[in-house]
């Protein structure tokens, strides 16, 4: 196996393996020691079939079965991430997030597999949220440290409802208008991770609505000015698919966001998603 760093900070192409085939606990153990420390972790060329993505899943976590969006008929646990080539409204994750924050205990990372690819676009950023952390000013960790962050589920649910024209057309389904998705749920907004001592800013535009302490209004320009630190140039990396494509990504620790830039192509892609240790855990010891 060869593992090329995609940028100094973040991803790296993971090279000299066919994930077809069966996982020796060795390899797996150098996938998840690759994935915590480039957060990113791109297979090219693998074509899987659901058996060896969710195979593949496993090796990094308990695959889940995600609320608010129906999984494809095949199996509970997969979603098809579809965007068709008439459809010219908005696409999901279309802005920096990581997956489900809003829910009580949310997905520790997720897998993404290649099926059918515009010919050009439809690129995936993704965003390193440690150094997102070990790069904040002091005054704003100060802010952060020990403080909650609220997460509400707003595409799905009733108060925040994404205006109809915004939403993807309906090749992906998801439960919306669902008073459930509007309950807050406080997580911290650095997390430390229980293993490593590891730190990361668990913040995101799409999900949190405010700061523990403040209101909305307070919140908004922070959050805002969160965002762009979050996502400078030097903390991301940015996903040409190629077809057969598979990629890893460390949910607690990297932001993500679709680019709607291929109008007039499909755009297919399958999703699992697996389970970490509970975000209780990931508190930071007072
Ligand atoms: C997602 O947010 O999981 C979708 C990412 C993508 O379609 O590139």
């Amino acid at each position: 196996m060869q593992e090329d760093p995609i940028t100094g900070t973040i991803g790296a192409e993971i090279s000299g393996i066919d994930l077809k085939g069966p996982i020796s606990d060795d390899l797996a153990a150098t996938l998840r020691d690759a994935l915590s420390r480039r957060l990113v972790l791109v297979f090219r060329g693998q074509h899987l079939d659901i058996a060896a993505q969710k195979r593949l899943t496993g090796v990094f976590g308990t695959p889940v079965q995600l609320p608010y969006i129906v999984p494809t008929d095949d199996d509970p646990q997969v979603v098809r991430v579809l965007k068709e080539a008439d459809d010219h409204s908005g696409t999901f994750g279309g802005d920096w997030h990581s997956d489900m924050s809003f829910v009580a205990e949310p997905p520790a990372g997720s897998v993404l597999n290649a099926l059918e690819l515009p010919p050009y676009g439809g690129d995936t950023l993704f965003a390193n949220q440690v150094l997102a952390w070990d790069h904040l000013s002091p005054g704003l960790r100060e802010l952060l440290d020990g403080r909650d962050a609220i997460h509400v589920g707003k595409p799905y649910g009733v108060k925040w409802a994404p205006p109809a024209e915004t939403q993807s057309k309906g090749a992906i389904k998801m439960t919306r208008l669902d008073p459930e998705a509007d309950r807050e749920r406080f997580h911290p907004a650095v997390l430390t991770d229980p293993a490593t001592g590891r730190r990361s800013l668990y913040l995101n535009p799409i999900y949190v609505t405010r700061l523990d302490g403040m209101t909305e209004a307070e919140s908004r320009p922070l959050i805002d000015a969160l965002r762009t630190h979050a996502t400078r140039p030097e903390f991301c990396m940015r996903l040409r698919w190629t077809p057969g494509t598979v990629v890893v990504w460390d949910n607690f620790a990297t932001l993500h966001y679709a680019v709607n830039d291929y109008a007039g192509h499909r755009r297919e892609l399958l999703r699992t998603t697996f389970a970490g240790r509970p975000i209780a855990d990931w508190r930071a010891a007072a």
